[in-house]
């Protein structure tokens, strides 16, 4: 499938970070079962930010595959994958205490595989530069609408080390676009990816849903080779998008939003009771309550996407519809002018990665010895409720329930 960064740009197509190739390695396992679902969303995350935002195309390596091989500094996506493993750990340790002769083999490994990564992140910035300033042809991905910001207001210059150099603040900041770079692929990767992970685990718990998507993606694609899928067939998955939009809705990976007021005081409206919040003043709204209260949401507490599609009756020719939630009910990527850039590339993301699947295959929870259909079901809905916070929502033991996918 092709894939673009949004619907406006003609920016980046690539294959989906190889999901066709993930389908395979899933498929090849057989009964055994996939042996680490949750690391192959992640690989597949990455690398559809890697191709896509970072123009860096990467073959997908299934799990087993990834284990067994020593992560290279000299792949933008292995420092990545290593950077994002240890993100907590390289905040609390800046990456230049990691270096030197004495230092564990583990430790210095996440040190190299940061500063490669930087390196990367500058080349990257520096070649688009030097393109940008020669009016040559630039990349088209996103680290070039960074670049022009950092281009705008700043003189020409002819070379490219200078012309990083002499940037005056009236733009970015080099620095400010490494942090850029590195914020987008942080706040661009798990999220995602996490909630893949429990949108497939519920999908196996719920194999109605699955054929239920099914239908709708014979129906929109019509028999075209994946390779041939583009971002038009976005808009008419309706049922793919209603999946990923009530997984977010039970199993948001950001549950609360840390918040303060300006300068002025500001009135929230609680029933027809207004109260006013003094400037200043932290909040953390908790989105995952108003997702399940029960005024707006009907069987709050249970999965259930078909709530998110609309049959249009004064519209017959409108085959289905996508439901909105009234304002303030529903904000996974939060709202208002600082609300997640990322959210239309996780749409597309996971639609993409539905659709694929979901086209020929099927995944279902491998049986225990001696137990039933349902009590399998039953072990995953409980898996996908047993979840930590940290950092982001996730599922505490996705180990333990074991998927197979098959070919319908
Ligand atoms: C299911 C997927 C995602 C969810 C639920 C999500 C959710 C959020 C939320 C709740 C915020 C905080 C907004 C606020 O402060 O009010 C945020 C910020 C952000 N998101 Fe996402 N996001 C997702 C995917 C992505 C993707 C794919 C990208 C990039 C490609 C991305 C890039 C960002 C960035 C750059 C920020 C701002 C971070 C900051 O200000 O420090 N997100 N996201």
């Amino acid at each position: 499938m092709k894939f673009a960064w949004n619907e406006s740009s003609r920016q980046t197509q690539t294959d989906l970070g190889g999901s066709r190739a993930m389908l395979h390695y899933w498929n090849c396992q057989g009964k055994a079962g996939i042996p680490d679902m949750q690391e192959d969303l992640r690989t597949l995350s990455i690398n559809v930010l890697a191709a896509t935002a970072f123009l860096k195309p990467y073959d997908f390596i299934g799990s087993t595959d990834l284990r067994n091989r020593e992560s290279s500094t000299e792949s933008y996506r292995d420092c990545l994958h290593v950077v994002l493993k240890y993100a907590i750990f390289l905040m609390l340790v800046p990456y230049r205490f990691l270096t030197g002769a004495m230092l564990p083999h583990s430790l210095a490994s996440i040190g190299r595989a940061a500063m490669s990564l930087k390196g990367f992140m500058m080349n990257i910035i520096t070649e688009e530069s030097a393109a940008l300033s020669k009016g040559k042809p630039v990349s088209g991905g996103l680290i070039t609408s960074l670049v022009r910001a950092l281009d705008q207001k700043t003189p020409q210059q002819p070379d490219p080390g200078d012309f990083i150099r002499e940037t005056k603040r009236s733009g970015l900041s080099v620095d400010e676009i490494l942090g850029n770079i590195f914020v987008i692929n942080i706040a661009g990767h798990d999220t995602t990816a996490n909630t893949l992970v429990f949108t497939m685990m519920l999908l196996a718990a719920n194999p109605e849903v699955q054929g239920w998507l099914h239908e709708e993606i014979i129906t929109v694609t019509q028999g075209k080779p994946i390779g041939d899928w583009d971002y038009a067939l976005f808009e008419q998955l309706k049922r793919c998008q209603a999946v990923f939009l009530e997984t977010l809705r039970l199993y948001a990976p950001i549950t609360g939003l840390p918040k303060i007021t300006s300068r002025g005081v500001q009135i929230l409206h609680i029933g027809d009771r207004p109260l006013a919040i003094p400037p200043g003043t932290e909040i953390f709204p908790l989105l995952l309550g108003i997702q399940t209260d029960p005024s707006y949401w009907v069987d709050p507490y249970v999965w259930r996407p078909s709530r998110w599609i609309l049959h249009p009756k004064d519209a017959p020719e409108v085959r289905e519809e996508l439901f909105v939630p009234q304002k303030g009910t529903f904000f996974p990527w939060s709202e208002g002018p600082q609300n997640c850039v990322g959210k239309k590339f996780s749409q597309v993301e996971a639609v993409a990665v539905l659709a694929c699947l979901f086209r020929d295959h099927r995944v279902c929870i491998k049986t225990r010895a001696g137990e039933t259909e349902e009590h399998a079901k039953r072990r995953a809905q409980d898996c996908v409720n047993d979840v930590n916070y940290q950092l982001l929502l996730k599922m505490n033991h996705p180990d333990r329930v074991k998927l197979e996918c098959m070919k319908v």
